[in-house]
């Protein structure tokens, strides 16, 4: 049986070995031909070099999401090896958690660029050959739980993210008349022993020992009790790029164990206590009759 995403090409950033490579390898196993685009460059590579060697088609490459020329670039390399776009994951980011009060207009301007202008320069010149050439295609921003709460002192990363959400309605909105959808997809944090296991195939360094301690006290106050994995992220990028997705435009798909569902004031570990409180507060309530 053919791949969900068969004669499809996807064109990925920021494809370091952690959540955009996964979702590169998830779609090349769905058959779609990757195109690979880091500013770094043994990212870029890597992970093409990695769906090749599986048996799939890639390119990497090396191109700055902020620079108006390189994405154009990249897009005409896109054209000229596979014919044109499908799908664009627009997933390059910088993380630097500064608060307001110390972050400086340098690194704002940055952190936010590489977001926000990013994810628009990529949309617009791959939105436009997908016009040109008449495919229906579908794009997926990439967000995090952190665009849509107040996480303290990561100011420039909450501020881009939940204006992406924004830029995903609008865009849908705009792109409609072409039958091209535009989506985001929310993933959180993410359990690390995926993306430094593709690391290790890759050949290349990731994580950091510190943040597996950190994401298992997060792991807490999940839900689901477990942290999603980059394929998890693939498998729900793999549906919204898909024809499977055809009627959906406009949304954002949250792949988060439930963590922006959850009431404020519950975690999985206060169950007991709410339910002795919910018993002692029934048992004082007037009864009927
Ligand atoms: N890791 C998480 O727990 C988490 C949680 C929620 C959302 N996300 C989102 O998922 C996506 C991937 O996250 P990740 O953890 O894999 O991040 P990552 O840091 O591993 O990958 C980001 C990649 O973007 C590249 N990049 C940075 N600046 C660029 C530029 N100017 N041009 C081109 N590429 C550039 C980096 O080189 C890197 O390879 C991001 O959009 C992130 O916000 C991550």
């Amino acid at each position: 049986m053919a791949g969900r995403l068969a004669g499809k090409v996807a064109l990925i950033t920021g494809t370091s070995p952690n959540i955009c490579g996964g979702i590169a390898e998830g779609m090349a196993e769905e058959e779609a031909k990757v195109v690979c685009v880091d500013i770094h460059p043994d990212y870029a590579q890597q992970c093409a070099a990695s769906i090749v060697q599986r048996g799939g088609q890639a390119i990497g490459v090396v191109c700055d999401v902020t620079d108006e020329a390189q994405v154009r670039e990249t897009v005409e390399r896109a054209r000229t090896t596979f014919g044109g776009v499908d799908i664009l994951v627009n997933g390059a980011v910088i993380f630097n958690q500064k608060g307001v009060l110390d972050m400086s207009l340098e690194e704002w301007t940055r952190q936010t660029a590489v977001i926000l202008t990013g994810t628009f320069l990529f949309t617009k010149y791959v939105a436009r050959l997908m016009i040109a050439q008449g495919r229906k295609g579908s794009i997926i921003n990439i967000i995090s739980t952190a665009g849509h709460q107040g996480q303290p002192r990561n100011v420039g990363y909450c501020t881009g993210k939940s204006g992406l959400l924004n830029f995903t309605r609008s865009v849908a909105m705009e792109l409609a008349e072409y039958g091209i959808r535009v989506n985001s997809l929310t993933p959180t944090a993410t359990d690390p022993q995926e993306g430094m296991e593709r690391a290790a195939r890759w050949g290349t360094a990731y994580g950091d020992p510190r943040l597996v301690r950190l994401l298992e006290e997060m792991r807490k106050g999940v839900p689901l009790q477990r942290l999603p994995s980059p394929r998890h992220y693939a498998r729900a990028a793999v549906f919204l790029a898909s024809d499977d997705a055809e009627m959906i435009t406009g949304t954002d798909l949250r792949v988060d164990a439930g963590t922006v569902a959850r009431y404020w004031a519950w975690t999985p570990q206060t169950t007991g206590l709410w339910q002795g409180i919910a018993e002692t507060l029934a048992s004082r309530s007037p009864k009927d009759g």
